[in-house]
């Protein structure tokens, strides 16, 4: 007895230990009846798991409101799912710690500017597979279809149904489905994808498949991807916040819309268009323009026919000018493309001084492509959109006319780019910046010169767009513009508006 002086005795009920026992006990009832109420039962591990986090009913509350229609039961898997996004969330926000640079309500979240690991070599690229694997196969591994997902060396040897997950090596089509080669660290696998199942499997997305084997074969019966949750909470600005997307400008091409264009700085001064479209103008706080900013040189064969301004800093030194007709309150966030002056592989990183030095006087910030960033508590994901012609290549059905069709392809994969040897060109960089690890609450690219607006799964999707017609190489590339066009769009509730200059 001596030696235990002092010591609470295990199992001892102490004052203050009997106090926690009983707000465990209410806390735990709490749950319970908070979910009986809405129909819903309630795992028992479920409620241990929910016991453990912070804000008790709160977050129960937090989780319901995630339910289009609430489950008949709650399992872990489903508050896991709900809580995998949320810490996501923090991840993302810890990187702010890394920003280059923070102003009042826009913040720079993530960016390869300033943070490139790319020497060029082609082991490299075993880094940036890596990473996409380890970030989007954790997503795929919390869809509940894999939750007893094998690795491919296991799975092979399986003889009834099975789950596994990998990266796609190699698809070819046949007449009613799909062959793909699918990787992990230790093994592949040949399966075959029936057309009913899926046909838009793609080469080197991360996805699950759950079948069986036939003989030689493996048959798909699902095919998993990491998708985007449901219903989830957006990110609002407490303020009335107008924003306003730009892309394409193509300063320097014969074909740049210089009428329309100074139609637009006449009504952002408020000097044109009706008295709703003036009151609008003068709301706008910042302008994010994906991209292709001026038109660059040597992008495309026989371009030099279509300058109307030869010399590439001269273009930019043009754009500045036209940049500077805008009101200086609002701030201009300027991102590359793939007629700009940085390099051509993707990530790309924001100008370098050569470039900036054009803009200093004014109220201009850089961000590389993609980047996502965050304006008054709204996640935004700004991305040029050089991948949306190996989407509409290599998917049955899809245009690149047709943009947000191809961005939702880009969310269910929670990646910009997965198709690696087609249109686009990556640099091998140690991370994939091109992986869509947080559900931005906009996500808007360019590049093809259409406006559309569309919204997927709570997420504001939007193509912005171009101030150049149509030239010759775009009509042989079957680009179809939809030019002179803004979208305001309010980070207060979301809503938007296209506005016409034409
Ligand atoms: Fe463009």
């Amino acid at each position: 007895m001596e030696e235990n002086a002092g010591q609470i005795p295990v199992g001892c009920m102490c004052p203050l230990g009997t106090r926690l026992h009983r707000l465990k006990m209410d806390l735990r009832k709490k749950i319970i009846d908070f979910f009986q109420e809405k129909g819903i039962l309630v795992q028992e591990e479920t409620v241990e798991f929910l016991m453990k986090r912070e804000n008790g009913i709160e977050t129960c509350k937090e989780i319901l409101n995630n339910f289009d229609e609430y489950p008949l039961i709650l399992s872990l898997d489903l508050v896991k799912n709900f809580f995998g996004e949320k810490d996501n969330r923090k991840e993302i926000r810890r990187e702010i710690k890394k920003e280059r640079f923070s102003e009042k309500g826009f913040k720079i979240l993530r960016d390869v500017t300033g943070n490139s690991t790319c020497k060029g070599e082609i082991k490299d690229f075993v880094c940036l597979f890596r990473d996409r694997y380890e970030r989007l196969s954790e997503l795929v591994k919390k869809r509940q279809e894999m939750k007893y997902a094998f690795p491919i060396k296991k799975a092979l040897r399986k003889t009834d149904e099975v789950a596994f997950i990998g990266i796609v090596k190699e698809v070819s089509n046949s007449k009613n489905g799909i062959f793909a080669e699918i990787e992990d660290y230790e093994d592949s696998i040949e399966v075959y994808i029936p057309k009913d199942v899926d046909s838009f499997v793609v080469n080197d997305e991360i996805l699950g498949i759950k079948g069986r084997k036939s003989g030689d074969l493996f048959i798909a019966k699902s095919v998993v991807r990491p998708g985007l949750p449901v219903r989830r909470k957006r990110n609002f600005s407490e303020e009335n916040t107008h924003v306003l997307f730009l892309s394409d400008l193509h300063v320097g091409s014969k074909s740049f819309l210089e009428k329309e264009w100074n139609n637009f700085i006449e009504w952002i001064n408020g000097k044109k268009g009706s008295e709703r479209q003036r009151e609008v103008a003068k709301k706008i706080e910042y302008i994010i323009i994906s991209g292709d900013d001026v038109e660059g040189i040597g992008i495309y064969p026989g371009q030099e026919h279509d300058l109307l301004i030869e010399d590439i800093y001269i273009q930019y030194e043009e754009l500045a000018r036209k940049l500077s007709e805008i009101p200086e309150k609002i701030k201009i966030i300027l991102q590359p493309g793939n007629h700009d002056a940085v390099r051509s592989a993707l990530p790309q990183p924001a100008f370098e001084n050569e470039i900036k030095k054009f803009f200093s006087d004014l109220n201009v910030s850089f961000i590389g492509n993609p980047c996502y960033f965050e304006i008054n508590e709204v996640i935004i994901l700004a991305y040029h959109g050089q991948s949306i012609q190996d989407f509409a290549t290599c998917l049955p059905g899809m245009n690149q006319n047709n943009p947000t069709q191809i961005m939702k392809e880009m969310l269910k994969r929670r990646h910009m780019a997965p198709i690696y040897g087609s249109v686009s060109s990556f640099a091998p960089e140690k991370k994939d910046y091109l992986v869509i690890d947080y559900v931005p609450d906009i996500f808007v690219t360019g590049h093809v010169h259409v406006t559309s607006v569309e919204t997927y799964r709570d997420v504001l999707l939007m193509n912005a767009s171009a101030w150049q017609m149509q030239t010759e190489y775009q009509r042989m590339m079957n680009f179809m513009p939809d030019p002179a066009k803004a979208i305001v769009v309010n980070l207060k509730n979301m809503f938007s508006s296209v506005v016409h200059f034409t």
